[in-house]
């Protein structure tokens, strides 16, 4: 029988243990979550980003807005006072990867859509001061002089469907015509405003 002592006086050992330790205590915690239901079935409403809003996802994720912003309202009254229903995992089954982020510079934005109007999200990416005059959150006004990228959203629909997004060939075969003539901060404003917007009216 191996002694603690001799485990403890073995490095190599003591090491090899603890991974193993570590590694079967990870997998009873994280195994259990692809099998629960609360995290795997999405909540009612929630369907798979349509291509624009997909495509604005991508200027979200480009333009490093998750470095001030998180989208995980937690569950303590001074948030959900602020925000809203907390965040649950079912909101997150089409996000590949999630947006949760852990730094808040800014507010958090799960629940900002519908929020505000296009116009103000318009007014404040264009330049955050002009509307919130103490803000320091930087400026994307070159967003409105670039058109979405409509050629490249198709592929990323295939690719989300082999990770379980369930999008039918209709959808992506017409999915380039939707975000044609866009711009960037268009389709950032359309990802914006549906946001966080299944649970509203949830108590
Ligand atoms: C350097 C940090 C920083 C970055 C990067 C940043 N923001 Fe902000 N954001 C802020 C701050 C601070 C505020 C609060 C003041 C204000 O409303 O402008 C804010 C506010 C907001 C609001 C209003 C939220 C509310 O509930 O009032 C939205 C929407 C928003 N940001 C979206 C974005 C998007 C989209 C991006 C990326 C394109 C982005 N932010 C990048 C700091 C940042």
């Amino acid at each position: 029988m191996l002694k603690h002592e001799q485990i403890e006086k073995n490095v190599g050992l003591l090491i090899v243990l603890t991974l193993l330790v570590v590694l079967w205590g990870g997998l009873l915690e994280i195994v259990p979550l692809f099998f629960q239901t609360s995290t795997t079935t999405p909540v009612a409403g929630l369907k798979p980003y349509d291509p624009v809003r997909l495509t604005g996802r991508d200027i979200y994720i480009r333009e490093g807005c998750y470095n001030c912003h998180s989208q995980m309202i937690r569950p303590f009254r001074a948030e959900t006072e602020r925000y809203g229903h907390y965040s649950v995992a079912g909101e997150f089954v089409y996000d590949h990867p999630f947006q949760w982020g852990s730094k808040r510079t800014g507010p958090d934005l799960h629940r900002v859509g519908g929020r505000y109007s296009d116009q103000w999200q318009r007014a404040h990416l264009i330049n955050p001061r002009d509307v919130v005059p103490e803000s320091n959150m930087p400026a994307y006004a070159f967003l409105e002089k670039s058109p979405a990228d409509a050629g490249g959203v198709e592929a990323k629909m295939k690719a989300l469907r082999m990770v379980g997004v369930p999008y039918s060939d209709q959808e992506i075969s017409g999915a380039a015509k939707m975000v044609e003539g866009k711009t960037e901060l268009d389709v950032l404003i359309a990802y914006l405003q549906g946001m966080g917007v299944e649970m509203k009216g949830v108590k």
